[in-house]
């Protein structure tokens, strides 16, 4: 067993990036220097008796353990964008902006035999983002730092996918045409109605295919001994425009 992991308890989870040292809980001190005798769902012991199940470092733990720079897409979105995309496990993805990278771990994750290109225009959000992919040991993903708008100018018509989750994300919709393979897929992330429709009109306009505008909204149960009930955590996060190319 390898660093990173998570070590669970309750609603409790600490990501472990080294075996060593001591960790100070909300009920007690770990010993992490235990862990490199240890393996997955083995349990540690606080010294106040509390247990903690170690466990892997996965893609549902990188929302709750990547350093945030800007504020990331989340899973339930990015869930949507996977499966209405059709991504496959070996293609060609553009991402921008990378922001905190969240978009582009999960889509390097599950594109295991392809190559995720990221482009962030801050240096220092681009620099949190790089720190998160290390973390989580992520090596098919090649970041570039600029302005996607001057980026692309190096591309081809080489790409499976384009995510943006961006300003400026109408402009680059024509330019998405010209790179994105036949039948590639762009996805826009947007929160707001008026960006939406936008986006949506210019995909029509630029002849992309089976375009469809929508959001995802997520409804966490709350089970009390009087009775289950919705309980809304986040409501509105943003809507989603997926296109495909012909
Ligand atoms: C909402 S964040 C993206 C979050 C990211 N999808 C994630 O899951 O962590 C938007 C990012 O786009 C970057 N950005 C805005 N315009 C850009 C451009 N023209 N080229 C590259 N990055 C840009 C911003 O600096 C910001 O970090």
């Amino acid at each position: 067993m390898e660093p990173p992991v998570v070590l669970i308890s309750g609603k409790h989870s600490f990501l472990i990036e080294k075996f060593e040292g001591k960790l100070h809980t909300h009920s007690g001190i770990l010993d992490l220097s235990v862990l490199g005798e240890r393996n997955f769902g083995d349990e540690i012991e606080t010294h106040l008796g509390e247990k903690f199940k170690i466990m892997p470092f996965k893609p549902p733990d990188f929302f709750k353990h990547f350093k945030r720079g800007s504020t990331p897409i989340m899973p339930k979105d990015i869930g949507a964008i996977i499966a209405y995309t059709g991504m496959s496990p070996d293609s060609l993805i553009l991402d921008a902006g990378t922001g905190s990278g969240m978009m582009a771990a999960y889509l390097s994750y599950f594109n295991k035999y392809g190559e995720v290109v990221t482009v962030e225009k801050r240096r220092d959000f681009a620099k949190i983002a790089r720190n998160n992919f290390k973390l989580a040991r992520l090596k098919n993903i090649h970041q570039i730092t600029g302005d996607l708008i001057f980026v692309a100018d190096g591309f081809k018509k080489e790409f499976d996918l384009i995510v943006l989750d961006m300003k400026g994300d109408i402009d680059f919709i024509s330019r998405a045409k010209d790179i994105l393979r036949i039948s590639g897929y762009i996805a826009v992330y947007n929160p707001y109605f008026e960006a939406t429709k936008r986006v949506y009109n210019t995909m029509i306009k630029e002849d992309f295919r089976e375009v469809q505008a929508f959001e995802i909204l997520r409804t966490d149960l709350e089970f009390k001994r009087v009775g289950t009930r919705p309980v809304t955590r986040v409501w509105h996060t943003g809507f989603i425009v997926i296109g495909r190319n012909s």
